[in-house]
């Protein structure tokens, strides 16, 4: 089974998919870590993001990898190297948007994504998930919140990794990067026709986890409210 999460940075996407993964026994797949370590690798070689022949060719020798633990959390490997605290810095975050925009590092993605989705049942988030990567999947959803919450919430997880932000560089941040993952050409965030929409601003953790279960234990489902 195929569960994807789609949405935009903040709207709580990783925390609730990862719980759900959990409590499902379902692979967690975080496919924002797999453009996060490109991206920390690229800063690691000197290559420019506007250097897209050096991109695509470091996206096809890279070996990216993720591991769920049995606690539950995700471990992200690049070149067998653990990285999964390193690709959540601010330097990262800056520009990975502007490297997830290249085709053809994102067809790299694509088959690493696929593959591990094919093994094994799971839940993927990301931006593309319901409409490129799995298109057939069997739930999809869209989370989104109100553009202060989805900052506020960036703002507090990076608070707690002790990143030196401000408010305010996380709101340039969030709306940076929802405008280049939004209006790219290549596979954009975009809610699939058939997702399920759900507002996540003023609901707990617990009670989107729940919202999303009871769709997946449903037979059948309807989208009850949407952004259009
Ligand atoms: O979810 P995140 O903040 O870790 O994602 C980091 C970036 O990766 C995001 O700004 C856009 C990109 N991304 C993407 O283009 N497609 C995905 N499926 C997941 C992430």
């Amino acid at each position: 089974m195929i569960i994807a999460i789609d949405g935009p940075a903040g709207a709580g996407k990783s925390t609730v998919s990862k719980i759900l993964a959990k409590k499902l026994g379902f692979l967690y797949i975080d496919t924002g870590a797999m453009y996060r370590a490109l991206t920390l690798k690229a800063i690691q070689n000197n290559i420019d993001v506007k250097d897209t022949a050096g991109l695509i060719a470091l996206a096809r020798q890279s070996q990216i990898d993720l591991r769920n633990e049995k606690d539950g959390s995700l471990l992200i490997s690049l070149d067998g190297k653990d990285v999964t605290r390193e690709i959540r810095q601010p330097r990262i975050t800056k520009l990975v948007s502007d490297i997830a925009k290249i085709k053809e590092v994102r067809q790299v993605m694509l088959g690493l994504q696929r593959k591990l989705g094919r093994e094994k049942d799971s839940v993927l988030d990301g931006r593309d998930i319901g409409t490129v990567v799995f298109p057939d999947a069997d739930k999809k959803f869209y989370i989104d919140a109100d553009f202060k919450e989805r900052a506020r919430r960036r703002y507090k997880e990076l608070r707690e990794l002790n990143q030196p932000v401000t408010p305010q560089d996380i709101e340039a941040d969030v709306a940076n990067r929802d405008n280049i993952d939004s209006t790219r050409e290549f596979a954009p965030l975009k809610k699939a026709d058939d997702a399920i929409f759900i507002d996540t601003t003023h609901m707990t953790i617990a009670e989107v986890v729940e919202t999303l279960l009871k769709y997946i234990k449903s037979p059948r489902h309807h989208v009850t409210t949407s952004p259009e």
